[in-house]
């Protein structure tokens, strides 16, 4: 079953109906400010950090669910009294004649009528703007003048979001705000050390406001029944303390055929300390008996507001924001002759990227915001699936990443995007971090040919003064893997690698403890096959960078290091029939035959094939033979088999997750790519494809009853094929996964084929043989690459009509704009 439908025209998902089994939600924002926003106008609004600098207030986990966001009551004074609705269906819930929701690159819009009066509300971030724009359109279709009112309300978050939702016995006292003609300013701890307020403000004179919540919802009411609403009368209350909001309430007359909009803007200012006033607070003295409470500088508010006072110019920023993306998004486009391959490549794939690139694991419906910040594995691999899209930034992202490794080699595991720095209470310890930095300079480099990145100066920690070379950096993260190894030579996992959740370092008995972060038992012989498997794909990366731009004989070196691992992942790390996961604090294996539960485990079945291991001596189609048979399923592929009915002291978190749900056995989505770019390499191209359509939304859209979550995104998981047969299908957490980035891998790179190296960009397609001929466009290094591949079953490849030798476009002649490669397979 669908809700909606995909428009790839204009790059939509059209939602027809407010009651999808989940929020359905998008981004808002590319910078500084951002919003989450639902189906049905739920989510919050943030500056650059979800946590520390929350704008509006978002009640996670909440009854009735997602009933905190932008809030619009429209009044068509036609009718009764209580005919009020909201033109986002929520919170009022009434039902309207004709309503839908489409969510858009950056924008979403919201269509409405009831009796007469439709309504367009059009919401986005404009580019380069601290704010949000809400546009009201309004528009009397019947053959009577209407007297509308519209009440708009949002509930400010003060700042910080944990201590928002927890610090009450403070935060009912602390609350400030200033109204000054349409607009409403939230000042909270303002006075003190903060130099930032935001404000909300239309551009139309008001017939009231409201800024106290409990004097506009009234006694007993939630936000489907404010009492200011209903009562016809807004309370121009002031509020100091409890919990401030902003409402506007704005009274207009249509003549029937007449359209006109209101534009509401939610904006954030930040003022240098000096001008942070207008008027600083004022002492108790004789002339101010009461003292005097100060005015803020509204000059960069009112400024903003200025640009977004007119439709024209409300429309001249939404076509901006439409050409970024399409300018963005014409960096890769194909054509494949299957519609929702194309959909997913041209539009949601890359879109989603560039969401995770900007949120990492920080705010989404099923991440709070206030958690995880950015990762710094998640950021690394995040970085693989827009690095086509936004170098310069991916370049500056790595030298963030970069300088939250430590001396060692180690890594925090985590920072805050405000602060940037690493986050203290997760530590570090995850042993596969460090190596992930290899994997995303790599790729930034292929793709860029920017090698001077090496040079550049990183600290470590945070600290200045400990500046090294980017190249250092990458140096020691490949020698944390070889000086950090166990009995069998294979690298000790640490806190965990790439899965979280095996933590065969921390034995937990205590509920509620963490599993990551509790050291009770440092075995010091616990190793992991899959960091294994990664040291031989990025060591071998490292090695070609020394090669190329350092040290040709640490290049050597690392080159026998590779080997050894080698050796020792198909001497200790292989089961039989596929490789093991990993050795316990005990030296017991974890994914072998013997065990009685998780006997084999998807992880290292895709990195050991992807960095080539057993690809010559026939391991490694052995291996993905296994995955095959005893992890696949109809909704993917799942993290492991069989799962664990009992909680393992010797392996932690994973199997604390009942069977078939996240790392015990559910379908993992961002390790499935793994296995499909493993079949690649083996050139098993209807496996490899097969598995790449089970987890890819757009064919999953006909089971959206089943999928639940966003049929235009990826999700982290999708229960496994031992989850009760209910939940089977079933997704969750949407949005913010590595599966993003490393499904776009997987599809531009291997199964379209299309990958930046260092000496030009290679094509080298692996796809079904349904697929007869394909187009496609990609932008290398400012050249244009005008690409068809056409079934013939003669291989060969011209470039601008001559015929090259292999799968490598050279790099053309410095300034060229275009090149025409047309290649036959
Ligand atoms: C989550 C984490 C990621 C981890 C994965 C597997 O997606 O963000 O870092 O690798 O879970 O546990
Ligand atoms: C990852 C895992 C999740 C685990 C968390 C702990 O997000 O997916 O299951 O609880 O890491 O850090």
């Amino acid at each position: 079953m669908k809700y909606g439908h995909f428009n790839d025209e204009d790059r939509e998902y059209v939602i027809d109906t407010p009651a999808t089994p989940l929020p359905w939600i998008n981004y808002l924002g590319n910078e500084g400010f951002f919003s989450l926003i639902s189906n049905t106008g739920g989510g919050y609004s943030f500056y650059r950090d979800a946590k520390l600098r929350r704008i509006t207030r978002f009640r996670y986990n909440d009854v009735p669910g997602d009933t905190d966001g932008r809030h619009y009551y429209i009044q068509d004074g036609c009718l009764g009294r209580d005919e009020v609705w909201s033109p986002t269906f929520l919170p009022l819930k009434k039902p309207l004649d004709r309503w839908r929701c489409r969510h858009g690159m950056g924008y979403t819009v919201f269509e409405a009528e009831k009796k007469g009066l439709s309504s367009t509300l059009t919401c986005f971030v404009p580019l380069g703007e601290n704010c949000e724009v809400n546009q009201l359109m309004l528009e009397n279709k019947s053959a009577f003048p209407k007297k509308i009112t519209v009440t708009s309300a949002l509930e400010w978050c003060l700042w910080n979001a944990v201590d928002d939702s927890t610090n009450f016995q403070r935060n009912f006292s602390t609350g400030e705000v200033e109204v000054d003609g349409s607009v409403i300013y939230h000042k909270t701890e303002y006075r003190e050390r903060r130099n930032h307020y935001a404000f909300y403000g239309v551009n139309e004179p008001l017939a009231g406001f409201d800024t106290s919540r409990d004097a506009f919802l009234g006694k007993f009411n939630g936000w489907d029944a404010p009492q200011a609403v209903f009562s016809g009368k807004s309370g121009n209350t002031e509020t100091h303390g409890w919990s401030p909001i902003a409402s506007h309430r704005v009274a207009l007359d249509l003549k029937p055929g007449e359209t006109k909009s209101l534009i509401f803007v939610l904006g954030y200012a930040e003022l240098p300390k000096a001008e942070k006033w207008e008027t600083a607070p004022v002492l108790m003295s004789e002339a101010s008996p009461q003292g005097k409470a100060g005015v803020i500088n509204k000059k960069p508010a009112k400024a903003l507001l200025a640009r977004f006072d007119t439709d024209e110019k409300v429309k001249a920023a939404f076509v901006n924001l439409k050409k970024y993306w399409d300018a963005l998004l014409s960096r890769f486009t194909v054509r494949t002759g299957d519609a929702k391959l194309d959909r997913m490549v041209n539009i949601w794939n890359q879109y989603q990227c560039m969401v995770t690139f900007n949120m990492s694991r920080s705010a989404s419906y099923f991440e709070s915001g206030t958690g995880r910040g950015m990762g710094f594995r998640d950021s690394c691999q995040d970085l693989l699936g827009f690095v086509h899209l936004i170098p310069e930034r991916a370049r500056e992202r790595i030298l963030d990443i970069a300088a939250i490794q430590m001396e060692d080699g180690s890594t925090w595991h985590q920072y805050q995007p405000l602060t940037k720095c690493g986050n203290a209470d997760i530590g570090g310890g995850f042993n596969d971090d460090p190596l992930w930095l290899v994997a995303c300079t790599y790729a930034y480099i292929a793709e860029t040919g920017d090698s001077g990145i090496l040079n550049a100066p990183v600290v470590f920690n945070n600290v200045e003064g400990t500046e090294k070379p980017l190249f250092e950096h990458l140096r020691r993260s490949v020698n944390y893997t070889i000086t950090h190894r166990g009995p069998h030579g294979l690298p000790l996992i640490g806190r965990a690698d790439w899965n979280d959740c095996l933590n065969l370092n921390c034995f937990s008995e205590e509920p509620g403890e963490s599993f990551q972060t509790t050291t009770n038992k440092e075995t010091g012989v616990a190793e992991s096959v899959f960091i294994a498997g990664m040291f031989v794909l990025y060591g071998n990366q490292y090695a070609e960078l020394c090669e190329r731009f350092g040290d040709k004989t640490e290049g050597s070196q690392i080159r026998e290091e590779v080997a050894t691992m080698k050796k020792a992942v198909l001497k200790d790390g292989w089961d039989g029939e596929w490789f093991v996961r990993a050795y316990d604090g005990y030296g017991k294996k974890v994914g072998g035959n013997e065990c009685a539960e998780g006997k084999i485990y998807i992880e290292p079945q895709g990195m050991c094939v992807m960095a080539g291991i057993g690809t010559q001596s026939g391991e490694a189609k052995k291996a993905l033979r296994s995955v095959k048979d005893k992890l696949t399923y109809k909704y993917g592929t799942s993290l492991l088999w069989p799962c664990y009915q009992n909680y393992h002291l010797e392996l932690g978190e994973v199997s604390s997750y009942p069977p078939g749900f996240k790392e015990n056995g559910g379908v993992f989505c961002h390790n499935n790519p793994w296995v499909s770019i493993a079949e690649t390499v083996v050139r098993n191209a209807d496996e490899a494809f097969a598995i790449y359509k089970r987890t890819c939304p757009a064919y999953l859209e006909d089971i959206s009853d089943i999928h639940r979550t966003e049929p235009y995104v990826y999700s982290q998981m999708v229960a496994g094929q031992e989850a009760p047969p209910a939940n089977q299908g079933e997704a969750k957490n949407s949005w913010l996964t590595g599966t993003a980035a490393w499904t776009f891998v997987n599809v531009s790179q291997y199964l379209l084929g299309v990958r930046a190296t260092h000496e030009g960009l290679q094509i080298d397609p692996c796809l079904p043989e349904s697929f007869t001929a394909l187009s496609i466009k990609r932008l290398f290094r400012d050249t244009e690459y005008d690409i068809t591949v056409t079934r013939t079953g003669a291989p060969g490849m011209t470039v601008d009509g001559k015929s090259i030798t292999g799968t490598i476009v050279p790099l053309p002649a410095v300034g060229a704009k275009r090149v025409v490669v047309e290649i036959t397979v």
